[in-house]
């Protein structure tokens, strides 16, 4: 039976306008006034606001770290994320330093195959380039992997000056494209040296091993290899002031970049480190969160179009898997969880709060990262012949949130008791109510999703 939404306001990255949506199966078959269908289930939305199904193009479930594994995996990531108004997710298939790329995606097949209760692609995080690898991208694009990661600092994945050359060299061939983790790793480890000697090795030390001037660094060399083998590139989770004048610099001079930020560096700052404990722990991540004012750069970055990207970068851990490294922070694993609560504190703290529009924040949430990941119009927009994932947002109902509610197998949230505006009430994802009345109520309907190639204009 085709399903009618009716009255509510559908938004898009131009526009937003009071229009019905019709589905059909997994599609949506009509967007426009007063549409009929006689046979339809008639779903009245009326003062209720309808965005594309949101994207999240940077998670990491299931994934080994320091040690360990992340909290979450395929079956609770993605539970978290449909929650969240999220129906596809990008996680990074990450390739063992002696494995085949080849092999690093069949290992996310298997972790995801039948457990993910949103859509979900990947992207290749590379790191070891070699021959091998270079032969195994044309088969890794054919089968929908058109994105990689590359990264710049950790030991056991970061790649040298010259392979990130050949990497980005390689793109040129598939047109495919690179996101780097942009940390100077020289700075990060004579830092933290110097804090083991002196020992000052608690959780307060990690924003000082890794300042803002760091992550500048790195990416002024990335863009300068990015010049050199003439492409464009894409800086994930930027958090400083810094950084993105570094990228202001180096679009002046021609490149072309693309920027994503998260959440946690337009809402928290580095204070959160002064927190005793396992306190502080929950908000280690690398980047590490920076100043008030950088937040404050950040917001501005996206209305004017300079940020095109909103990502998570969820990384989840419980408080026993951070406490390892309470006596010794660069012990502790790095990343917090934050796929659940990304539309609504977007939604909260940058509409309500005038920090950027509803058509912005679909831009940065829906719209680009379907273009940008090759995904653009089956995702990303709420047209005929799209993809039927919508996200049915009550913007009349405030609320609060809090780990009680959450499906993340982290055991809390770095945003807990933090005030909502609006309420996420239903979320379709290829047509199916997924969530309903704020519940889940079908899960494991996830689809991989075989991605095409950038498409996005800046
Ligand atoms: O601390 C973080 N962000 N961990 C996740 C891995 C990464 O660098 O993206
Ligand atoms: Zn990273
Ligand atoms: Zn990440």
């Amino acid at each position: 039976m085709n399903i009618l939404l009716r009255g509510g306001t559908v938004v898009s990255g131009s526009h937003s306008k009071n229009q019905d949506v019709l589905i059909s199966g997994s599609k949506i078959i009509k967007v426009g006034r007063f549409i009929s269908d006689k046979g339809a289930k008639v779903v009245d939305v009326s003062g209720k606001l309808l965005f594309p199904g949101f994207i999240d193009a940077h998670t990491h479930f299931d994934l080994e770290v320091s040690d360990t594994v992340t909290a979450d995996d395929f079956e609770s990531g993605t539970k978290a994320a449909v929650c969240g108004g999220t129906t596809t997710i990008i996680d990074f298939a990450t390739q063992d330093k002696n494995e085949s790329i080849n092999h690093a995606l069949n290992v996310w097949h298997l972790k995801s195959f039948s457990k993910s209760s949103c859509d979900y692609a990947f992207h290749m995080a590379v790191s070891n380039f070699n021959d091998m690898v270079k032969e195994d991208l044309k088969s890794v694009f054919e089968q929908g992997v058109t994105s990689f990661k590359a990264y710049m600092t950790y030991d056991l994945m970061k790649l040298s000056d010259e392979q990130l050359f050949s990497l980005m060299d390689a793109m040129k061939e598939q047109g495919g494209i690179v996101g780097v983790h942009c940390e100077n790793d020289g700075i990060i480890k004579s830092l933290t040296n110097k804090c083991r000697q002196d020992g000052t090795l608690s959780v307060a030390s990690h924003p000082k091993v890794r300042p803002s001037i760091a992550e500048a660094e790195a990416i002024s060399r990335i863009l300068s290899i990015a010049m050199a083998a003439d492409v464009a590139v894409i800086i994930v989770h930027l958090s400083s002031k810094d950084g993105l004048k570094m990228v202001e610099q180096y679009r002046n001079k021609g490149c072309k970049v693309y920027v994503e930020t998260c959440p946690q560096y337009l809402l928290l700052d580095e204070g959160r480190y002064d927190l005793k404990g396992l306190e502080g722990a929950k908000y280690v991540c690398s980047p590490p969160l920076r100043k008030k004012e950088d937040c404050a750069y950040l917001w501005k970055a996206i209305k004017s179009g300079e940020i095109q990207t909103v990502s998570t970068d969820h990384c989840s851990f419980t408080l026993e898997q951070k406490s390892v490294g309470l006596e010794d922070f660069s012990k502790m694993p790095n990343g917090m969880p934050g796929v659940e609560t990304r539309g609504i504190l977007m939604y909260t703290y940058g509409v309500c709060k005038r920090r950027i529009s509803i058509e912005q924040m679909c831009r940065v949430l829906c719209e680009n990262p379907a273009k940008l990941y090759g995904m653009y119009p089956k995702k990303g927009i709420i047209k005929a012949g799209s993809d039927a994932d919508i996200v049915v947002l009550d913007p009349k109902v405030d609320g609060f949130i809090t780990k009680k509610t959450h499906h993340s197998k982290a055991d809390y949230t770095p945003y807990e008791g933090v005030r909502t505006k609006g309420k996420i009430t239903s979320v379709y994802l290829r047509g199916m109510e997924v969530v309903k009345d704020g519940e889940l109520v079908l899960s494991n309907k996830g689809k991989y999703v075989k991605r095409s190639t950038n498409m996005l204009e800046i």
